[in-house]
């Protein structure tokens, strides 16, 4: 039985293109089931229709606050019963019902916990590191705040604007992401603290110190 993946985008899906392209092989270990949006006519939902997958759209502005758009979002996700929800190029914090609902992975271009947030290759930029990249993390209710799964550096060099770093550390974060998600997947995880161990399935440990988020 394949594990489940809901993906989670606001725009162009790159990063979900490459999880549908590494989930066209069954040894992969896991399968893009829906994908769900904060808005419409995004390239991510395109991407996500040619390749046959359901989609669903839940804006924030249909609801009448963000608790009612969080549950809304849970339900949604909750149809497609996943194992676990990527979050990816999705441009909205995550509330409470659907942090309940399964694991959540964000994926974030910087090496957490330096520049969190929505504009963080602006930030690394303007703040003139030499070295930044890409993190995948499991989701907390805090922003980017979640403990560390894996992260890869990316050289900034001389010349860059936001569109050429972003785009470079694009490319390693699509990797970084399919790899983490696969692993989760065939391996499973354990979390202790702030420390994520893939690759441990296996011995359930006693007694995990972050409720839900261990899969056996
Ligand atoms: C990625 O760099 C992601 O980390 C950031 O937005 C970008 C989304 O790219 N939050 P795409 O939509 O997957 O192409």
């Amino acid at each position: 039985m394949s594990f489940r993946l809901v993906v989670l985008v606001s725009g162009s899906g790159t990063n979900l293109q490459a999880l549908l392209d590494a989930s066209a092989s069954d040894a992969y270990g896991a399968r893009v089931v829906a994908v769900g949006a904060d808005r419409d006519g995004v390239e991510g939902l395109a991407r996500a229709e040619r390749a046959g997958v359901p989609t669903f759209v839940e804006r924030l502005r249909d609801h009448p606050g963000r608790d009612e758009w969080d549950e809304s979002l849970a339900a949604r996700i909750a149809e497609h019963k996943p194992d676990l929800v990527v979050s990816a190029g999705f441009m909205k914090i995550l509330g409470p019902g659907v942090l309940a609902s399964a694991p959540v992975v964000n994926t974030h271009p910087a090496l957490l916990p330096a520049f969190p947030g929505a504009h963080a290759v602006r930030d690394a930029l303007a703040y003139g590191v030499r070295v930044t990249g890409c993190t995948v993390h499991l989701v907390d209710a805090g922003v980017d705040t979640g403990p560390v799964i894996a992260q890869e550096a990316v050289a900034v060099r001389d010349g860059d604007d936001e569109e050429t770093l972003h785009e470079r550390i694009k490319q390693v974060e699509r990797g970084l992401l399919v790899d983490v998600v696969g692993r989760m997947a065939r391996e499973g995880w354990t979390v202790t603290g702030r420390t994520v161990r893939l690759g441990s399935r296996g011995p359930v440990p006693v007694k995990p110190e972050t409720e839900g988020r261990t899969t056996t």
